[in-house]
C-alpha cells in the first residue's frame, strides 16, 4: 500500500522517479507526488490521481535534479486530493517526508507539534513526520540524528524516506512494518517500496528490517537500529526481468496474468514434483518436515484471495495427510487470544509476502512456539524472510490488483505440501503416483482451459448489467466460490456472494428469481449429485445459471442456461482448474463495463496496513 521511490546519482531524477512510480502504481493510484533538491533550492509537484497526471505536470516543468523521492497513495487518513498527496514538507519548506503506514498516535503528536507553532496543511497522519523531524533540526540535531530522534516518538508503522535541502547529499529511510529496499548503483543509489521501481537500474538490493533505517548517499549506504547500533547487511541478488513486470502486448495484468498460469503453475512445480514416484521435494521444508509431519493440528492462516487458497488446503491435508487443519483470518487470529503451541503448525499465505495482518499472525504464532511457515510468491518479502522455513510459489510477479495466478500456484503448492506430508505418512504408492500425475498433468489442461476465453467474454456480455450474482459450489469447490464472487465484485463492483451450495437453503434461496444469475461450480465430484439438486432448486425459482462443469458432462447442459467446460481432474485438484473461467468471467464483464481492472476503485495490491 502506497509506493515509494527515491533516487540519488548524478542523473536527472525525475524520469526515473516516474517510471518508478508508474511501476509501483499497483499499490496505491489515488495521488502521486515528488519530491526534488536542487541547488539548496526544493520543489514539490503532486496531484490527484494517477501518475500520468502528475507526469503531465512535470513535463510544463521541465525540471531537473539529481535528489528526489516520490511517492503513490492509497489514503488511509485524509481524503485523496493535492494537499494529502505526498511528500509533505516542513513550513520552511526545506524538508520532504514519504511515508507508508500509518502513524497510530498522530493526533497526540499533531496536537503537541501545534502547541509549538507548527501548521498542519494536510488531514494525514503522515504529515507529523515532516514536522516532527524539523522540531529536532531546529534543536541543532544534524538529519540522521533528527529522524531517529522522530522514529523514537512514533508508534505505528512506516516505510519512510526523507530528504533535506541543506544536507542534499543524502536520503533517509527507515522501516517498521512497511516493505523498503535500498537498490545499489554504480555512481548512483536508489530507494523503494519494492523492487519492481528500480529493476530498470540495479538488481543488487539490501533489504530494511523493522527497527532499522539508513544514510543512503550517491556511493554509500550505512545501516542502524533505531538504538544506533550499527548493522551489517547482505547484498541480494534479484532473480527478476523488467519482461515480467511489463503487459507483454496485453491490454491489463489481470488478462496476462491469467493467461501465464500454464507457466505458473508449471514453474511452482518446476523440481519439486517428482510425478513417476509419487513424490514431492521441498528444499524450503527439508529442515523442519519431521516436525511438521508430528504437528497435532496444522493452522493456516491469510487474508483474502490467500486465505481461499488456505481453505482448499484444508481439505487438501485432511484428506490425504490426515492432520487436523484450521483456517483462521490472519485479521481475527491476531486478536483473539488464540490457543496454539509449539505442538502446532502455522502456516501462512501470503502473495505478497508483505500483508500486515498476515505477518502479525505468524508473529504471534512464532512467538508462541508454533512452527511458523510461510507460503510466499515475493522473494524476499518480510513474511519469507520471518517465517522459519517455507516455499515459494514462484509465480513471477503479479501486477495486476486481483490475485488470480498467485492462487493457482498457491493450490499447487499446498497439493505438494500435501504430496510430501502424504507419502511420509504412508499413503500407498498408487494413490501419490495418482496424485503427481494429475498435478503433472495441470498445465496442459489450463492451456484448454484458457482457449474457452473468447466463449467467456461472449458470455460476459449477456451479465454485464447484473446487479447481484451467486456463486455456489460444495467441498473443494465450496472455497472456489468464494474466490469467483470475490473476483468479480472487486473488479466489476457487482455484488456477489459466494456459498456452500447446500447453504442456500438456509437463507439465500430468497434472493432467487429471474433476475439472479447464479454461477454453479459442478465438476463429476463426490458432491457432483448433491449439487445437481441444488441447480434444480435455483432453476425451480426462476434463477439464470452458469455452470462450470466437467467437459464429460453431457447430462448438465439440459438443466444449465450457460456451461463453461474444464478438463477432468482428480477432486482435491479440481479448484486450479474450476477458477479460471471465474478468473476470465470476473475479468471481462469489467472490461465490458470500462472499468479499469488493473486498479479497482479503493482497492491496492499489497495491504501493509492492518
Ligand atoms: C484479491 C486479492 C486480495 C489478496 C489479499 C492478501 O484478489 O488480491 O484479497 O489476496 O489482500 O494478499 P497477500 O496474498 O499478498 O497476503
Amino acid at each position: 500500500m502506497c509506493g515509494i521511490v527515491g533516487y540519488i546519482g548524478d542523473k536527472n531524477c525525475v524520469p526515473i522517479l516516474i517510471d518508478g512510480l508508474k511501476r509501483l502504481e499497483y499499490r496505491g493510484y489515488d495521488s502521486a507526488g515528488i519530491g526534488i533538491v536542487r541547488e539548496n533550492d526544493a520543489i514539490v509537484v503532486k496531484n490527484k490521481g494517477k501518475v500520468s497526471l502528475l507526469e503531465e505536470k512535470l513535463v510544463e516543468q521541465n525540471l531537473n535534479s539529481n535528489l528526489g523521492i516520490g511517492h503513490t497513495r492509497w489514503a488511509t487518513h485524509g481524503i485523496p486530493n493535492e494537499q494529502n498527496a505526498h511528500p509533505h514538507t516542513n513550513s520552511k519548506n526545506n524538508l520532504f517526508i514519504i511515508h507508508n503506514g500509518i502513524i497510530e498516535n498522530f493526533q497526540v503528536l499533531k496536537n503537541a507539534l501545534i502547541k509549538l507553532g507548527y501548521t498542519f496543511e494536510s488531514d494525514t497522519d503522515s504529515e507529523v513526520f515532516a514536522h516532527l523531524i524539523d522540531s529536532f533540526l531546529n534543536k541543532g540535531y544534524n538529519l540522521s540524528k533528527s529522524v531517529q530522534m522522530a522514529l523514537i516518538e512514533v508508534d505505528g508503522t512506516y516505510g519512510l524516506a526523507v530528504i533535506y535541502t541543506l544536507e542534499p547529499d543524502k536520503i533517509i529511510v527507515a522501516r517498521k512494518g512497511s516493505p523498503l529496499v535500498i537498490g545499489l548503483g554504480e555512481g548512483e543509489n536508489f530507494i523503494a517500496s519494492d523492487v519492481s521501481a528500480i529493476l530498470a537500474h540495479t538488481k543488487q538490493v539490501i533489504y530494511l528490517d523493522d527497527g532499522e533505517f539508513a544514510e543512503v548517499s550517491i556511493n554509500n549506504f550505512a545501516v542502524k537500529t533505531i538504538e544506533d547500533e550499527t548493522i551489517e547487511k547482505e547484498i541480494h541478488e534479484i532473480n527478476m526481468s523488467l519482461d515480467e513486470i511489463d503487459k507483454s502486448g496485453f491490454n491489463h495484468f489481470m488478462l496476462k496474468e491469467i493467461m501465464e498460469q500454464p507457466e505458473s503453475v508449471r514453474n511452482s512445480m518446476r523440481g519439486r514434483l517428482q510425478a513417476e514416484s509419487g513424490s514431492a521435494k521441498l528444499g524450503g521444508l527439508t529442515d523442519v518436515v519431521d516436525r511438521l509431519i508430528n504437528s497435532k493440528r496444522i493452522i493456516i492462516s491469510a487474508c483474502g484471495t490467500s486465505w481461499h487458497a488456505a481453505l482448499v488446503g484444508e481439505y487438501m491435508l485432511e484428506q490425504y495427510a490426515r492432520i487436523p487443519v484450521e483456517v483462521e483470518y490472519a485479521s481475527e487470529f491476531r486478536y483473539r487470544s488464540p490457543i496454539i503451541s509449539s505442538h502446532d503448525s502455522f502456516l501462512v499465505i501470503s502473495q505478497s509476502g508483505e500483508t500486515a495482518d498476515t505477518l502479525a499472525a505468524l508473529r504471534e504464532a512464532k512467538n508462541k512456539g508454533a512452527l511458523a511457515l510461510g507460503i510466499c510468491n515475493v522473494v524476499g518479502s518480510t513474511i519469507a524472510r520471518e517465517s522459519m522455513a517455507g516455499v515459494y510459489i514462484h509465480a513471477g510477479p503479479e501486477i495486476g490488483v486481483a490475485s488470480t495466478k498467485a492462487f493457482t500456484s498457491q493450490l499447487v503448492v499446498l497439493a505438494l505440501i500435501t504430496l510430501l506430508i502424504s507419502k511420509r505418512k504412508g499413503i500407498s504408492k498408487t494413490k501419490a503416483v495418482e496424485l503427481a500425475t494429475e498435478l503433472n498433468a495441470i498445465p496442459k489442461k489450463i492451456e484448454q482451459i484458457l482457449n474457452l476465453n473468447e466463449g467467456i467474454e461472449r458470455l460476459a456480455k449477456d451479465f454485464q448489467n447484473a446487479q447481484n450474482f451467486l456463486y455456489l459450489g460444495r467441498g473443494y469447490n465450496f472455497p472456489v466460490a468464494l474466490e469467483g464472487a470475490l473476483k468479480l465484485k472487486e473488479i466489476s463492483y457487482i455484488h456477489a456472494e459466494g456459498y456452500p451450495a447446500a447453504e442456500m437453503k438456509h437463507g439465500p434461496i430468497a434472493l432467487i428469481d429471474e433476475n439472479m444469475p447464479v454461477v454453479f461450480i459442478a465438476p463429476k465430484d463426490s458432491t457432483y449429485g448433491k449439487v445437481i439438486n441444488n441447480i434444480q432448486e435455483v432453476k425451480a425459482r426462476g434463477g439464470r445459471i452458469i455452470a462450470i462443469a466437467d467437459d464429460a458432462d453431457g447430462e448438465i447442459d439440459e438443466i444449465v442456461d450457460y456451461t463453461i467446460k474444464v478438463p477432468r481432474t482428480i477432486e482435491m485438484l479440481t479448484p486450479i482448474l474450476t477458477s479460471i473461467p471465474l478468473q476470465l468471467l470476473a475479468y471481462h464483464i469489467a472490461v465490458k463495463k470500462g472499468l479499469n481492472v488493473d486498479q479497482p476503485r479503493n482497492l491496492a495490491k499489497s495491504v501493509t496496513v492492518e
